[in-house]
């Protein structure tokens, strides 16, 4: 295909809205323009290659075009483009439901489609709202959610979000929730100087804010919200799974419904198929979007049990009817998508695969970071690793903000190869499962060359 480079970007400059970013900071620079993918690396207009590191913003899972998701569209495409779920169904739709259930724990065996993280928050809210109000608990009406947690763009994920940076100035147009501290270990004052695994002992000190907004306000909360074991846009924040388990026990001592937005780190990101699985325990709904597509196509679940679902089950006139609906919900293209893929984790098993490219990155991270003079902390799980950069490593002092040191390690990542894209100044790898150790090294090899370069002032935008 023969590309027009220059149209492509003064389209882009004069027409585009790009999401998350700064328009500004695109005056006098171009984005790359990719144009192909394969495995765990975009193709660039100009033909240069790029890790994608960031497993393209979180999706892909097995790699760019896999044969086997690239056959299931083609097929899929022969038989239905899409109708609406609502008075229909299909086996497209029940098809993803039945590989689920063999990765689920029985309990989550009630399923609610629709198109992306967000909405799934957004249906597991007004779920965990309604399941409430429909049993006559009028009181049970706010969240507990956490300090630096993400949970999406609309309006109610934003009400339980709780990184300042994105959701301050929309406060007027959330609702109020009880806000917890997060079990940020490296800016906990128990913590290790570095949280590395964050499997350290520890007793659990972050957690005790959420215990006083249950024993004070149980009576006035429908739900907990968190993300399981990685807060991932508010830092790469990796906690211990005991932090899930005695989260359970205080949610089920105050009778509030457990949400756990695996959204991130659902489909194996976390090394294991849904990060809840390391803490043994089970939430009452999960919302998973993403990876369940491997990163192909929107397509989102709310995933609840049978008890939520039967406190909505009534007479019509009872008026206890789930009122939410998208036009795309449970799109066939998607759910053919999201079957390969979930055909892909039973037959190829590539988690047990994996071990050993996990084991080499988490101890690569460790032996090429940590030692480094502005590396404040080292975290990791399966697939996803991250450093904190600070500009006092005793102080952990971050550096200033005007600095934009994040930045311009991305737009320098991207001159060699890479897409370090930052969340403030903490640098992360978010690989694909299909990544293999030799790749592993040298993305951790060039990143800690960019890294290193731009804190000397060695690029253009160092
Ligand atoms: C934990 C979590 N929840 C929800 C979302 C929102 O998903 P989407 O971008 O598909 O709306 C994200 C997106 O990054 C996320 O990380």
């Amino acid at each position: 295909m023969k590309w027009d480079k220059k149209e492509i970007l003064a389209l882009d400059r004069k027409h585009v809205w790009h999401p998350f970013t700064q328009m500004k900071d695109y005056e006098d620079r171009d984005p790359p323009v990719i144009v192909e993918a394969r495995g765990t690396r975009l193709k660039t207009i100009e033909g240069q290659l790029l890790y994608d590191t960031i497993s393209s913003w979180w999706t892909n899972i097995h790699g760019h075009l896999h044969p086997r998701l690239n056959e299931a569209l083609k097929r899929q495409l022969e038989l239905l483009d899409h109708v609406n779920f609502s008075g229909f169904t299909h086996p497209y739709a029940t098809g993803v439901v039945k590989h689920l259930l063999d990765f689920l724990p029985s309990q989550l065996s009630r399923f609610f489609f629709s198109d992306n993280g967000s909405t799934a928050v957004e249906v597991a809210l007004k779920m965990a709202f309604q399941y409430w109000q429909n049993q006559g608990f009028t009181t049970k009406t706010r969240f507990v959610c956490l300090e630096n947690a993400y949970h999406g763009d609309t309006l109610g994920a934003v009400s339980v979000g709780g990184v300042d940076l994105f959701f301050k100035l929309y406060k007027p147009l959330t609702f109020e929730t009880f806000r917890a501290p997060s079990p940020y270990c490296y800016r906990c004052e128990e913590g290790p100087s570095l949280t590395l695994s964050a499997e350290h002992e520890c007793s659990l000190r972050c957690l005790q804010g959420l215990e006083e907004i249950l024993t004070r306000h149980h009576q006035e909360v429908c739900a907990v919200i968190l993300e399981p074991r990685l807060q991932a846009a508010g830092g790469m924040l990796v906690y211990p799974a005991a932090y899930l388990k005695a989260l359970k026990e205080l949610t089920e001592k105050y009778q509030v419904l457990l949400i756990f937005d695996e959204v991130a780190t659902g489909f194996g990101r976390t090394g294991t198929m849904f990060a809840f699985e390391q803490a043994g325990v089970v939430p009452d709904l999960i919302c998973l979007a993403k990876g369940l597509t491997g990163g192909y196509l929107p397509l989102a679940l709310t995933v609840t049990t049978e008890e939520v679902y039967r406190a909505f089950y009534a007479d019509y006139l009872e008026g206890k009817t789930f009122y939410h609906g998208h036009s795309f919900t449970a799109n066939p293209l998607c759910c053919a998508v999201a079957i390969e893929n979930l055909k892909i984790f039973k037959e190829e098993d590539p988690l047990a695969r994996g071990k050993g490219v996990r084991a080499r990155f988490h101890r690569l991270l460790t032996d090429l970071f940590a030692e480094e003079p502005y590396v404040g902390d080292v975290r990791f799980v399966g697939y996803v690793g991250a450093v904190e950069l600070v500009a006092d490593k005793d102080r952990k002092e971050p550096f200033p903000v005007e600095k934009r040191l994040g930045f311009k390690i991305y737009m320098n990542s991207l001159e060699e190869g890479l897409v370090l894209r930052p969340l403030g100044d903490v640098i992360y790898w978010f690989l694909p499962l299909c990544v293999t150790e030799a790749e592993v090294e040298e993305i951790l090899t060039l990143s800690r060359e960019v890294i290193r370069k731009t804190l000397k002032g060695g690029f253009k935008s160092g």
